[in-house]
């Protein structure tokens, strides 16, 4: 059943005058309403939107495309609608994980809703039986379940979790992190420190991240083994300094670092050493859990490893509001030594439950893995032949439908390619098709799109970027230094349009 609720801004039910039809081929028959509905005629005009929150929401909330921004007043499976109706192909929404709106998680929603809303103190079977579902997609030990709102709300709870399991201050984190935007969080999130290690509080130790494109041992024969060396070496200053290692925190595989795929062994090692420390590896999944990754449910699984702690979040209720943090039994326990008991408002609701419910129901349904891995890799293997075609592409790597397209201005000195990575993400939208930039220098073009995602739109994206990259090649955006050698030494002018990074 499909149920669609509109409201325009008076509290009138909402039917269009105008409805546009998208293709049906995508999503292979997963959800084949081709109607969209929307309310043109409720909208404020976009001018005023923009003037609205530019007065009252401030300057620092983060906005794509600050130069024309996009007004998106509808979305359903891997497309939003702008107020016109323009559709535009979503490549990197990994919150809707089963595709927007999807029908059977807004139904458990609106079921639930019209029951009860309560906090977790009663008990309730929502509750009860999606803990048990969820602890039992992870590996034993982890076996018990805190539910939250966000996911900087899950890790700040991981961080409390290891300082009180093990009594030690400090924390590990990757070059390139996001882990939240809370306080907990922002200290141990590089990604988001304005002044580089300036920002760094004292107890946070910052390690190269484990990066086979242009990190400091990008071209070791071991890799994973001399990155989590540099774990280890961390870990020597901490002890040497009469310290107490926490936690080990990373992202399974990084995302705001630029879609950075650990090497093989990485997190085997690293954690080896963490724990031979007294400390407890915490894995966040916040981004790429829940089937992502194609050839796994969570990504801790590609590395072989079973972390003490992982955390949860986006995808978790297709964009209503639930987290989570897995853990240990003893773990669990250690937290009840300096705190009287948990609570949170909202965390493990019976509606959040519901909906948490529904998204796991459909990923299975669907089999929205299966789909991750097979177009995933196909997606990574036409990149890989745009990239025989445009030098400005220095390395594809992806994993599932997590996907990353290093832009360069050199393949030989790999000097990150910003400003034309940024000039492509434009004319992308231009072309309404929706990706991001991000990295530790703004160079990398990411897709994570809905799970959802097919291969026509993989093939709608690769023939847009072939396009976009080749005006690119002749235009002013990119000059070439010596054009008489021919060689790719490019230098980049023309710049107005950079865009804000992206979570
Ligand atoms: C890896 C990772 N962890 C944690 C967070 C924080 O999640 P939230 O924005 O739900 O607080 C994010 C958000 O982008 C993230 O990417």
């Amino acid at each position: 059943m499909k149920r669609r609720h509109s409201r325009s801004s008076d509290g009138s039910s909402g039917i269009s005058s105008g409805s546009v039809s998208v293709a049906s081929s995508v999503c292979d028959g997963n959800q084949n309403d081709t109607s969209v509905s929307m309310t043109s005629e409720t909208q404020l005009p976009k001018e005023e939107t923009l003037r609205l929150r530019n007065e009252h929401l401030g300057s620092l909330t983060a906005l794509y495309f600050r130069e024309n921004p996009l007004k998106i007043i509808r979305a359903e499976r891997q497309y939003m609608y702008d107020e016109e109706g323009n559709q535009y192909l979503d490549c990197i929404n990994n919150v809707a994980h089963v595709g927007h709106c999807h029908p059977a998680v807004s139904e458990a929603a609106y079921q639930q809703m019209t029951q009860l809303y309560t906090n977790s103190r009663y008990l309730h079977d929502n509750l009860s039986t999606y803990v048990k579902r969820i602890t039992q997609l992870f590996p034993d030990p982890l076996t018990v379940c805190f539910l939250c709102n966000s996911g900087s709300e899950a890790n700040d709870l991981a961080l409390r979790l290891a300082r009180a399991h093990t009594g030690g201050s400090e924390v590990i984190t990757l070059f390139g992190a996001y882990h939240g935007h809370i306080q907990s969080t922002i200290d141990i999130s590089p990604y988001k420190w304005k002044n580089d290690m300036a920002d760094k509080p004292k107890y946070v130790h910052v390690a190269p991240n484990p990066d086979m494109y242009r990190g400091p041992h990008a071209n070791s024969a071991s890799p994973g083994r001399d990155y989590a060396l540099e774990v280890k070496k961390i870990i020597d200053t901490i002890k040497l300094d009469g310290k107490q290692l926490s936690a080990f925190i990373m992202e399974s595989l990084q995302s705001c670092a630029g879609q950075v795929l650990p090497p093989p062994g990485y997190m085997t090692e690293a954690f080896r050493y963490v724990r031979e420390a007294g400390g407890v590896c915490i894995a966040d999944e916040v981004q790429v859990g829940f089937g992502r990754v194609g050839s796994h449910y969570w990504g801790f699984e590609t590395q072989d490893v079973i972390p003490d702690i992982v955390t949860i979040g986006k995808p978790m209720g297709n964009g209503h509001p639930i987290a989570g943090v897995i853990t240990t039994k003893a773990i669990a326990d250690s937290l009840g030594n300096i705190v009287s008991s948990y609570f949170n408002t909202y965390g493990g609701n019976p509606v959040s439950c519901a909906i948490g419910h529904a998204v796991l129901d459909v990923i299975e349904d669907e089999q929205l893995k299966k789909n991750a891995q097979e177009v995933g890799e196909y997606a990574v293997k036409e990149l890989q032949k745009l990239e025989l075609k445009h030098k400005i592409i220095g390395d594809v790597r992806g994993m599932g439908l997590f996907v990353g397209i290093e832009i360069v201005k050199n393949r030989s000195t790999r000097e990150p390619g910003t400003a034309v990575a940024n000039e492509i993400h434009r004319r992308m939208k231009n072309r309404r098709i929706i990706i991001s930039v991000d990295g530790a220098f703004d160079n990398v073009l990411k897709m994570k799109p809905p799970m959802c995602f097919s291969r026509s739109n993989v093939d709608h994206v690769v023939w847009s970027l072939d396009e976009v990259m080749s005006e690119i090649a002749t235009s002013d955006v990119i000059k070439p230094l010596k054009p008489s050698t021919g060689t790719s030494h490019l230098e980049e002018v023309n710049v107005s349009h950079l865009s804000a990074a992206t979570n």
